[in-house]
């Protein structure tokens, strides 16, 4: 449990100041543009994003996703982020609770419910971590920190490029099934930045998954982030897939051709401006994520930066609708939308 807590803390400063989003990464959403509407007849505050999530209602169609728990300055990371999102009506997940299985003292750091009583809160852990816990174990973790639904990430790549990590990946569709019987709609799958494609997508929600979190390539990359930490053979191999996965764009367009309308999905990785959330919004996503944007305004400036960040977010999420000529999400939704360059190939092909 010490290893976890050090592990946590040197990812933690990695993610604060690393190069851990290489520059040749790209979600594609630059391929995508949205069209121009010059006359609105609308008023900015006639804007409502307003959508559910979990059974709840969010005022914007945001997520933090989930990062952290488990040291005391993961603890304030946690307060800061569930408060954030407490205030302007956002979904929050905390980071892996790994280490909370490991040694309940911990608990603590994960609790955000005092600051954050009527947003959705998702618990989180790995899928190879909820083989050892159970479904009880897991079900346990949600409870203990009040969540509301629990995700389950998927991180392949971050695992291979881990001296310590998982080699064996055989058995994952089983353990989701038994968690499906557990939490049901409350279930949300995930991925870590290398994306869930439209093939694993069709089956996780043939096995009932109603929610999923494409988190594509274009922002954080976990192999990097491993790869800045490994020596020797995995350093090398880990610098060759830092550029591994499915870019966001890619990602979210065909799992929503894939799976149809009915399951509720996240759009997250590299999303860093609010015009980047309308236009997951228009590829078929229900609500976007993100994760170190509101991370790294929080680590150099604490809270009022974070504040700042996200205000930045949600007035050009509002301005991108405003100059759509869309009320909400749903209107946004009828917009016809651009597709150019290698997107067009993602989606040809997937
Ligand atoms: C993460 N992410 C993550 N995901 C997860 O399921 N469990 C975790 O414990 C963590 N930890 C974590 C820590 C930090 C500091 C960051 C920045 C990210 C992944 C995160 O939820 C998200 O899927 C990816 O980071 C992609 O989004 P961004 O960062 O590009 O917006």
């Amino acid at each position: 449990e010490e290893a976890t807590a050090k592990r946590k803390d040197d990812h933690l400063d990695l993610c604060a100041t690393g190069d851990v989003e290489p520059v040749q990464n790209s979600t594609l959403l630059e391929c995508v543009r949205l069209v121009h509407c010059a006359m609105p007849e609308m008023a900015v505050d006639e804007v409502d994003l307003s959508t559910e999530f979990l059974g709840k209602k969010l005022r914007y169609p945001l997520l933090i996703t989930g990062m952290t728990g488990g040291t005391e300055r993961a603890g304030a990371v946690n307060r800061d982020m569930a408060l954030l999102a407490e205030r302007h009506g956002l979904a929050f997940g905390v980071g892996s609770q790994r280490a909370m299985a490991e040694n309940p003292q911990l608990g603590a750091t994960f609790q955000v419910r005092q600051v954050a009583p009527t947003i959705p809160v998702l618990g989180n852990i790995g899928l190879y971590q909820a083989v050892g816990l159970g479904v009880d174990g897991v079900r346990r973790l949600a409870e203990a920190i009040g969540a509301d639904g629990m995700a389950l990430h998927l991180n392949a790549g971050q695992e291979l490029t881990q001296p310590e990590g998982d080699r064996d990946f055989r058995g994952g569709y089983k353990v989701v099934e038994g968690l499906v019987r557990v939490f049901g709609a409350r279930l949300l799958v995930k991925e870590t930045g290398c994306g869930i494609g439209p093939e694993v997508a069709r089956r996780l929600v043939e096995l009932g998954v109603r929610n999923l979190d494409v988190s594509g390539l274009g922002g954080t990359s976990w192999v990097r982030v491993e790869q800045l930490r490994a020596t020797g053979v995995q350093a090398q191999v880990g610098a060759e897939f830092s550029s591994w996965g499915i870019p966001t764009a890619a990602a979210i367009a065909t799992v929503r051709r894939a799976v149809g309308p009915d399951a509720r999905l996240v759009a997250s990785g590299g999303l860093r401006t609010g015009l980047d959330v309308a236009k997951v919004l228009t590829l078929g996503a229900d609500v976007g994520g993100m994760a170190l944007p509101l991370f790294r305004a929080q680590q150099q400036g604490g809270l009022p930066a974070a504040e700042q960040a996200l205000a930045t977010i949600l007035t050009s999420l509002k301005q991108a609708l405003v100059l759509t000529g869309s009320r909400n999400c749903a209107e946004l939704r009828q917009k016809p939308r651009i597709v150019v360059g290698e997107l067009k190939d993602w989606l040809a092909a997937l």
